[in-house]
């Protein structure tokens, strides 16, 4: 194959950051994206309805003249031990918020103001329940006696299971699954619960941290997995099963905080995302069954119509840069000089 032409996709979990860094790394999203999932955790959180509000507003502000009307930002909001269930009501009312997104405190990056405690929550969850708002789930527990590769596995036996069964209406998006005990658990769940899933976790495993020397630049949360898990997150993508779904997660970090003696967590893929899940795609002979990964299943979870019109991908070698402008600041893209087979026209 040569060149695919597929609905133009949305991603449905990304990080786009703040004032100069969300303009200087928007349009890469823009650019392919119909729409996105924008996670709430700026510095402070995104915790109310008129905050999600105004941000918004900030990243409509710095959208191309090019790109106007032709992206819409998701808002969601940061859940937090105080959220009170008024609050889910207003965000519901204003039509612009998706989802509340569950960061257990000290997980990930800016998580501090997250949620220590699930039972603090009871209220506001049913209220999410009653009102139809998507509960987005980082999943890993921040015990510091667990192996930072079984986080994900003992997040779904503690807190998550007994989640959906204290809440079975509620609706829920496993975030960026890494491992084959998060897809099967999001298989034999029930339909409220579906998962998305990164290019680079589609792409990398665990050895990809540590190749030929420390890599900070393959250094993300939840963290890589070994290759049996990256095997089971590619068979659920290219499954058909419409619970899995793209989300990029492209997290841009300076240079600087990557490449430092406390690197920050986090990818960035937003400028050759859809070209990065056609070469999972491609290696697992399974191009088409990318167009309702990438355009149809999280759309139709999200309950939201399905893009119009589409792009297309010529099968073209090109050099990813080296680095690219980031608020004064540099940003590594995943894969900087090296070569890609797929090019979005
Ligand atoms: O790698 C990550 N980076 N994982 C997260 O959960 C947060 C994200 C970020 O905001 O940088
Ligand atoms: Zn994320």
């Amino acid at each position: 194959m040569t060149s695919i032409t597929i609905t133009r996709p949305d991603d449905w979990h990304l990080h786009l950051r703040d004032s100069e860094q969300l303009r200087a790394v928007l349009p890469y999203t823009a650019r392919q994206f119909a729409r996105a999932i924008i996670m709430p955790n700026l510095k402070p959180p995104v915790v109310t309805t008129d905050m999600a509000l105004a941000y918004r507003a900030r990243i409509l502000a710095v959208l191309p003249t090019a790109l106007q009307s032709n992206f819409e930002p998701l808002m969601t909001l940061y859940l937090t031990d105080n959220t009170p269930p008024a609050e889910i009501v207003r965000a519901k009312e204003s039509g612009v918020i998706h989802g509340v997104k569950l960061y257990p405190a000290g997980a990930t990056t800016n998580s501090d103001a997250g949620v220590t405690d699930m039972a603090k929550c009871y209220a506001t969850l049913e209220a999410m329940e009653q009102n139809n708002l998507p509960l987005l789930v980082h999943g890993e527990v921040t015990d510091s006696d667990v192996d930072v590769f079984d986080k994900e596995k003992v997040f779904i036996d503690r807190i998550l299971m007994p989640l959906t069964q204290r809440f079975p209406s509620l609706r829920i998006v496993f975030e960026h699954v890494t491992t084959r005990d998060a897809v099967a658990f999001v298989e034999q769940a029930s339909s409220n619960v579906a998962a998305t899933i990164t290019a680079h976790h589609l792409l990398l495993n665990r050895n990809a941290i540590f190749q030929e020397g420390i890599r900070p630049h393959h250094f993300c949360l939840p963290v890589l997995k070994r290759e049996i898990h990256r095997q089971a997150l590619l068979e659920a993508a290219i499954s058909g099963n419409p619970k899995f779904f793209l989300g990029t997660d492209s997290a841009p970090h300076s240079q600087a905080n990557k490449e430092n003696a406390c690197g920050c967590a986090g990818i960035f893929t937003a400028h050759a995302a859809i070209e990065l899940y056609a070469t999972a795609f491609e290696q697992a002979d399974a191009l088409d069954k990318l167009e309702a990964f990438a355009s149809f299943y999280g759309a139709d979870f999200y309950q939201l119509p399905h893009n119009k019109d589409f792009i297309t991908l010529n099968k073209e070698n090109w050099v990813v840069p080296e680095q690219l402008e980031f608020a004064g600041e540099r940003l590594i893209p995943l894969y900087a000089r090296e070569s890609l087979a797929w090019k979005m026209t």
